[in-house]
């Protein structure tokens, strides 16, 4: 082939709708996402079910808006293939994007690429905009950090893309605390980077609600692993002292939901014990990143997912990286959270690396809800 390749990506693992156009190299020339999260918020959660039927809308539509936009550019009967996010993730979700795309990619006599979604987060890194350059791609080897509502996950990628994990969390994942602690101080569902917001404004050095001073970084048996729901008990502990009930243990969600929903924290006490957790889960994510550069001599750090849009990670994990005199990668927060063009330069990568082969797509796709990066494809 002459030219750089030309993917058509779909996302569909949790619950964003995502279609993008993507040239071998990372540059991006077209992309659409359609979050249910305001559908999700209403639920506190996403309701599986609920999800697969939205994609089942979606997709259809945001390829629709991705060729009309493909033909303008020129490139609509360039597509040389179609990637399509076959796991982890939801396992009705992955089958509605992966029967969609596929059923297209067969349409229009084309190949597919079945494609990890935590590589897409990775991959992140190496996405461009149409014509900005590709000066400052990441390079391998690279420890790569996966932070998101679903996964939080430390890998090690060779420099011919072989990938090692490294660890991960052994309970929630870090956007997940994030969340499950927004909610207890009524923040509404995804609650991240509200939670981060309200963080900011707290007033700092003080004890915090119950006579703590920091909330203390969970160890755990795994020399990367990661573990954060002490972090999600110690704030509802806070929580609780907040509004003084501070014998009370927190017992189960449900009725400590409803004792802070009758009597919500304090706004001050709410952001003091928003900035403590904040602190608690940045300092785990920065203790194993920390082990692992150390551990990596001449790896770039490369960080992806939707908590990688937390500001103030950013910058610790900016200082860590010149600390060891190493660069740091993080995309744009849109590449960050969900979206195809991640998919599009994951599948690129597998296809150079020589990790995924072009499927004829009437040999049907395989969906797996648990695929971890860096092993085969579910067959
Ligand atoms: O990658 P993503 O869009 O979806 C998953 O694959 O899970 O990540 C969503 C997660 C949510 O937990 C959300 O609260 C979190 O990313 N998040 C943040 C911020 N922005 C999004 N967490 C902390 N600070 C933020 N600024
Ligand atoms: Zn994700």
């Amino acid at each position: 082939m002459s030219r750089e390749r030309l993917i058509l990506a779909v996302e569909s693992s949790c619950d964003e709708s995502a279609v993008a156009l993507v040239r071998e190299g990372g540059e991006v020339l077209s992309e659409r996402v359609a979050s249910q999260s305001d559908l999700h918020a209403a639920t506190g959660g996403v309701i599986p079910e609920v999800a697969a039927r939205e994609h089942h809308r979606w997709v259809p539509k945001l390829i629709g808006e991705v060729m009309v936009e493909a033909a303008t550019l020129g490139v609509a009967n360039e597509i040389d293939a179609v990637a399509v996010t076959t796991g982890p993730g939801l396992v009705g979700s992955l089958l509605v994007g992966a029967g969609v795309a596929s059923a297209w990619a067969w349409g229009r006599g084309l190949p597919v690429v079945p494609t990890n979604h935590l590589e897409g987060h990775f991959r992140a890194a190496w996405l461009r905009s149409a014509g900005a350059s590709a000066a400052s791609a990441p390079t391998l080897p690279a420890i790569g950090l996966i932070v998101s509502g679903g996964h939080t996950l430390l890998v090690r990628v060779d420099a011919d893309g072989r990938t090692e994990r490294l660890g991960g969390t052994i309970d929630d994942a870090a956007g997940e605390a994030f969340d499950k602690i927004a909610r207890l101080l009524g923040l509404p569902y995804p609650g991240g980077a509200a939670l981060s917001a309200l963080a900011a404004g707290a007033a700092r050095g003080g004890d915090l609600p119950g006579g703590l001073r920091r909330l203390p970084v969970a160890q755990t048996d795994g020399e990367y692993d990661l573990s954060f729901s002490g972090v999600k008990t110690a704030a509802a502990r806070m929580a609780l002292a907040a509004i003084g009930e501070p014998a009370a243990s927190p017992g189960r969600a449900a009725a400590l939901a409803a004792t802070l929903r009758d009597h919500p924290v304090p706004a001050a006490a709410a952001a003091a014990i928003a900035a403590a957790a904040q602190d608690a889960i940045i300092a785990a994510l920065v203790s194993r990143v920390d082990r692992a550069l150390a551990a990596t001599p001449g790896a770039s750090l490369v960080v992806g997912g939707g908590v990688a849009a937390n500001v103030p990670l950013r910058e610790a994990l900016g200082a860590l990286a010149a600390r060891h005199g190493r660069t740091l990668n993080v995309p744009p927060v849109r590449w960050c959270t969900d979206n195809a063009a991640m998919i599009g330069a994951a599948a690129h990568a597998a296809l150079r690396e020589g990790r995924a082969q072009l499927q004829d797509p009437a040999r049907g796709v395989s969906v797996s809800a648990s695929w971890q990066f860096g092993t085969e494809a579910p067959a």
